[in-house]
């Protein structure tokens, strides 16, 4: 899989710093009904593979400070969670020190999951726009999912070049009107320029952090047709998300939809070597410990 390029990725890193909000500006984190949505699916996925099997391996690709990782650990998973921020790693082996399900791998340029086997479900929540090649990585990640297993992505923007005008005129108002209450105006309005400009530096943490919100959005019909190449059985789940609280609620009854997940199960037996065998444990059938290297 090719790595992060490394402006990107020190950006990314500086940016989740150890004091670093991830709430305020993730809908899927502030409201209600979209978290509910969210842990919804990871939990059920979970536990079909955990009803079937009686243990699941789970790889949570970017867990920020471990919101769905509490979820998917308390059913019974063993979790790897790969976070190429070094302080988010930190906190997350901090916060899981005593659950020895738990495994925690700093990843400074997206590589670390490669090396870490087979799992039953991978995880990646609001994370797959922060990756400039996401094909590739999920490609990655698909090919080290289990016979049977399942991939589950949420909280990434639709493809902008499929979005009407109207739609993508209210998804940028809705969220205008929020970040101009926000600290850094003028960052944002600099980066807005840019943005309207088709003009990128990856050398900028506004171009590089929130990298394909900014460019492109994520091609959702291009993650679907990798996935169902493995998969029997995949949904894309478009809805509406913005920041601020009551224009989510609005935007919930009456707004275009302006983000997806995917939720793809059963995957097919693989071709190769691995096909119909489940990789030993990564790191060892009940390894303990929270590696953060
Ligand atoms: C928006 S946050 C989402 C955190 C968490 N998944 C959530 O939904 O609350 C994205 C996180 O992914 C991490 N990240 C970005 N690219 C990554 C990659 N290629 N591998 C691992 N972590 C990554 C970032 O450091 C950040 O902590």
């Amino acid at each position: 899989m090719t790595s992060i390029p490394e402006p990107v990725a020190r950006h990314q890193s500086v940016v989740h710093h150890a004091g670093f909000d991830y709430t305020a500006g993730s809908p899927h984190l502030r409201h209600r009904a979209l978290h509910q949505r969210v842990v919804g699916t990871c939990r059920d996925v979970v536990r079909d593979v955990l009803a079937r099997w009686g243990h699941c391996r789970v790889l949570e690709v970017g867990a920020g400070h471990g919101t769905f990782t509490d979820h998917v650990a308390a059913l019974g998973a063993e979790v790897w969670v790969t976070e190429l921020s070094q302080d988010s790693a930190t906190r997350l082996a901090d916060r899981f020190r005593h659950n020895p399900a738990v495994h925690v791998r700093h990843d400074p340029d997206g590589t670390a999951a490669a090396s870490l086997g087979t799992f039953d479900v991978v995880l990646c929540l609001s994370v797959l726009h922060h990756i400039p090649d996401y094909l590739a990585a999920v490609g990655q990640y698909v090919g080290q999912i289990a016979p049977g297993g399942a991939f589950v992505s949420y909280q990434d923007p639709l493809w902008y070049p499929r979005r009407g005008r109207v739609s993508r005129l209210v998804d940028r108002g809705a969220y205008l009107t929020w970040r101009l209450g926000r600290p850094g105006r003028a960052r944002g309005l600099a980066s807005l320029s840019r943005r309207l400009r088709g003009a990128y530096d990856d050398d900028l943490p506004g171009d590089a952090v929130e990298y394909h919100v900014v460019r492109l959005g994520v091609d959702e019909e291009a993650l679907e047709k990798l996935l169902r190449e493995r998969f029997p059985d995949v949904r894309v789940d478009r809805y509406w998300s913005t920041q601020a609280g009551p224009l989510q609620w609005l935007g919930e009854r009456f707004g275009p939809p302006t983000t997806f997940g995917l939720v793809a199960t059963g995957a097919h037996a693989r071709r190769g070597p691995c096909s119909g065998q489940a990789a030993p444990l990564p790191g060892g059938n009940g390894a303990a410990g929270h590696a953060v290297s």
